[in-house]
């Protein structure tokens, strides 16, 4: 087995020191390698995606990337974020799968991560008018709807597609594909809301969601509304998936400039991306319920400034190191 780490940008090089250190407490044989993206692969390579990191990735069995970007939006050509969207585009992880949990709350929003307005055509007109095109074929549309349904159905049986039909073409292809694949997962329900809506109902009522399947942008906003409902984005972690190859993990935060460089960030959520790392690209199931089980443990009682307490990055690292070396439901396992 080998994952490939991006540690990226800001804290993105923080929380992977700590994940890194917990995949290796997990699995030991794993076998585990660095590659620069972002800021620090265009100070040393001129590009965001230096191609040997790209055949790193294209190779491993996983890639837990940290996050890129340095929040700086004056660019005009290459960018640290493209060198992700290339990465997502590449590995075609269309499925992004973003799980919150909280007391009441335990929904899972599946996001469409290579298509859309991310990836559609830009420019700008001779008169100086800007365009940014959203544009999705319906096989790209189905294949994340099917994952959607067959997500739901190994939950809660329930599946909100969220959409924009009052005013978008795509919406209205996206609401029509939802409705026709419906027929063939018939032990799922249904339901469409607007994004408008979706927005508001998730803060006002979020145990009434199971999974949400959703487009590109309208996902993206969507999860830090969810993040912030289920212990902010410290904590949300995200699986991004293809049909065959390696799948990308990866927190729903960013670099988080303002904190940076300080220790201080919290590396559950990519620790937690280590979990999803270990279910749905190492097939180790057990071991991701280990290591959730250790990370709900030491939340109790290990904070970072984020959750109200005072530890650093790297204490709450050790502390979920050490928590797996304890774990009481080891012998259970072993029996
Ligand atoms: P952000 O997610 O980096 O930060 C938003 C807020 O959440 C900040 O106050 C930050 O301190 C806090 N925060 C985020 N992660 C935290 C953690 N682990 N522990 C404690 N607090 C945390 O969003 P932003 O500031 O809007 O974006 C900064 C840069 O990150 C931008 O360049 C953006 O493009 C990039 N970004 C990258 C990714 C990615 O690589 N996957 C995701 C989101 C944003
Ligand atoms: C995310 C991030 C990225 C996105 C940014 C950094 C481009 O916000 O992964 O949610 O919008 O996809
Ligand atoms: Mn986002």
């Amino acid at each position: 087995m080998n994952v490939v780490l991006l540690p990226g940008d800001g804290i993105g090089p923080e929380v992977i020191a700590e994940a890194g250190k917990v995949l290796a407490a997990v699995v030991p044989e794993v076998e585990i390698s660095e590659h620069p993206l972002g800021s620090e692969a265009i100070a040393r390579t001129g590009e965001a995606l230096p191609a040997s990191t790209l055949t790193a990735c294209q190779g491993a069995d996983g890639v837990l990337l940290g996050a890129v970007g340095s929040g700086d939006y004056s660019w005009s050509t290459s960018n640290p974020e493209d060198g992700m969207f290339a990465l997502r585009r590449v590995l075609d992880v269309y499925a992004n799968l973003r799980p919150f949990r909280a007391p009441g709350i335990d929904l899972l929003i599946v996001r469409e991560l290579v298509g859309g307005l991310y990836f559609g055509v830009r420019g700008t007109r001779p008169d100086g008018t800007v365009f940014d095109t959203c544009e999705y074929h319906p096989d790209q549309v189905d294949r994340v709807l099917r994952r959607g349904f067959e997500l739901a159905r190994s939950r809660r049986g329930r599946l909100t597609s969220v959409d924009k039909a009052n005013v978008l073409a795509t919406s209205r292809m996206w609401r029509q594909r939802a409705l026709a694949l419906a027929a063939e997962y018939p032990e799922v329900e249904l339901d469409h809301l607007l994004v408008d809506t979706a927005a508001m109902r998730l803060v006002q009522a979020p145990e009434s969601f199971d999974v949400i399947v959703t487009e590109n942008t309208f996902g993206d906003i969507l999860s830090d509304i969810a993040a912030a409902l289920a212990g902010g984005l410290g904590v949300a972690a995200s699986a991004s998936l293809a049909d065959s190859g390696p799948g990308l993990f990866e927190p729903v935060h960013g670099t988080a400039p303002d904190i940076a460089g300080r220790g201080v960030a919290n590396p559950t959520a990519a620790i937690r991306s280590v979990a999803m790392l270990l279910e749905h690209g190492l097939g180790r199931p057990a071991e991701a319920a280990r290591l959730d089980a250790a990370l709900d443990r030491v939340a109790a009682t290990v904070q970072t400034p984020d959750q109200g307490g005072t530890a650093t990055t790297a204490e709450f690292g050790d502390a979920i190191v050490a928590a797996l070396a304890t774990d009481p439901s080891e012998e259970l396992a072993d029996a």
